[in-house]
């Protein structure tokens, strides 16, 4: 706790911050706030292009961050590609297959299928949903049951000869469930289809190893990970990304140009047009190094702790619907939730009078909620520098809410 300045910070009426949105962005170490300025107070310069001592280092420091996000997820170095964010990295993917030329392994055509979850984050919805639209194949998603768990009976009717990706997310960022990625990638691989995982609710969470979960693709974002905004992750095998068609053209990406034409650089460099975020990619590397201090297995088994809590806390409470897995098995550290008789907003603002910060809405799932037949939910979300006595506050934000506008 001591190590994020901005939970010292008081907030409206001078309370204590409880900050409970860390789904939506986490906040960041002192040491991650150092590595990026320090790379602008030392090192800034714009790497793969100079040839003197700054760019020298820049490019050290950003390789070398992208040495530790490759050792972070059991990656090979030259599968890691700095994207911007999670959204980039799964759009990259969907435009990399439609730029790719009709009969290569990434082109789709109508009476191809696509198929998808039902409790994707919009991230990994859209792109997909947009895919199908440039290339007349068909989307198709793996329904959600009541408890929040995905309908793993719908596999082999809906993951067929016709599906040529599969794109799931590993956490669902509204209802917490943990999918099972070895079951869906084994229906895919039955059929050849390719697999994209959206990490983004796993990866800053528990241990993700890409090689013994099987995926072909997946996804993840710095800023959900104690790192900076504005950088992201697409992994890919490695043998996929060399088979790929860039999706951004430009500098920094090629190998040869003339007037007519160009040939692209080896991948990484092939998807990272462009002067990138260099600072982004060194401040993520510091967050990973902080997470590998830590342990991710006491970073998981802490968060589960903070989850069980939660959940029993919940439980007690009258008239509150938690949406989404109602135990701990297969289960991240977000609680979503109804208060009968008070709209997801109201909550969200009557917390905010006790300086705990949620996130209110769809959560950028708005298809989940017309599932639930809701409009939005109020979603606490956790991370390591959660404690017992926040959810205490959350659990007595929420009765303090149910007694203003008097509900109970
Ligand atoms: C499950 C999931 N996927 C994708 C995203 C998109 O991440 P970003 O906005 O960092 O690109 C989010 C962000 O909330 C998410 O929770």
């Amino acid at each position: 706790m001591k190590d994020f300045p901005i939970l010292r910070r008081s907030m409206r009426g001078g309370k204590r911050l409880t900050y409970l949105d860390s789904g939506a962005t986490s906040q960041k170490p002192q040491s991650v706030i150092d590595a990026q300025s320090t790379f602008y107070a030392e090192k800034n310069a714009a790497v793969h292009r100079g040839a003197h001592l700054l760019a020298e280092e820049a490019d050290a420091a950003y390789e070398g961050a992208r040495k530790i996000v490759a050792n972070f997820i059991g990656a090979e170095i030259d599968e890691v590609v700095f994207t911007k964010s999670a959204t980039e990295s799964i759009n990259a993917i969907a435009y990399s297959f439609s730029n790719s030329g009709a009969g290569s392994r990434f082109s789709l055509k109508p009476g191809d299928s696509i198929v998808v979850t039902e409790m994707e984050h919009h991230a990994n919805l859209i792109p997909w949903q947009q895919l199908a639209r440039r290339t007349g194949a068909t989307l198709k998603w793996i329904p959600v049951t009541q408890e929040g768990r995905l309908d793993y009976s719908t596999l082999d009717h809906l993951v067929d000869s016709s599906t040529k990706v599969l794109a799931f997310t590993h956490q669902s960022n509204v209802l917490g469930t943990i999918n099972d990625v070895a079951q869906l990638v084994a229906a895919a691989k039955k059929v050849g289809a390719l697999t994209v995982l959206d990490a983004c609710q796993s990866v800053p969470h528990f241990a993700v190893d890409v090689k013994s979960l099987g995926v072909d693709f997946l996804a993840f974002s710095g800023h959900k990970t104690l790192g900076p905004t504005g950088i992201g992750i697409l992994w890919g095998r490695a043998e996929l990304l060399d088979a790929m068609e860039p999706y951004l053209y430009g500098g920094s990406m090629i190998e040869s140009v003339t007037m007519e034409s160009a040939t692209w650089a080896p991948a990484p460099r092939k998807f990272e047009a462009g002067v990138p975020n260099m600072a982004g990619a060194v401040g993520f590397g510091a967050a990973l190094e902080y997470l590998n201090s830590l342990g991710m297995e006491n970073v998981h088994a802490w968060e589960q702790e903070l989850t069980q809590y939660a959940l029993d806390k919940f439980s007690e409470l009258k008239g509150v619907t938690v949406i989404g897995p109602k135990d701990a098995i297969d289960r991240g550290a977000v609680i979503s939730f109804t208060v009968e008789g008070i709209h997801p907003h109201d909550v969200g603002q009557v917390l905010d009078q006790h300086g705990i910060a949620v996130r209110t809405g769809h959560h950028c799932a708005w298809p989940l909620m017309k599932k639930y037949g809701i409009t939005g939910t109020t979603r606490a979300s956790f991370y390591i520098y959660n404690t017992l006595a926040d959810i205490d506050t959350l659990v007595a934000g929420v009765i303090s809410a149910q007694e203003y506008f008097k509900v109970i």
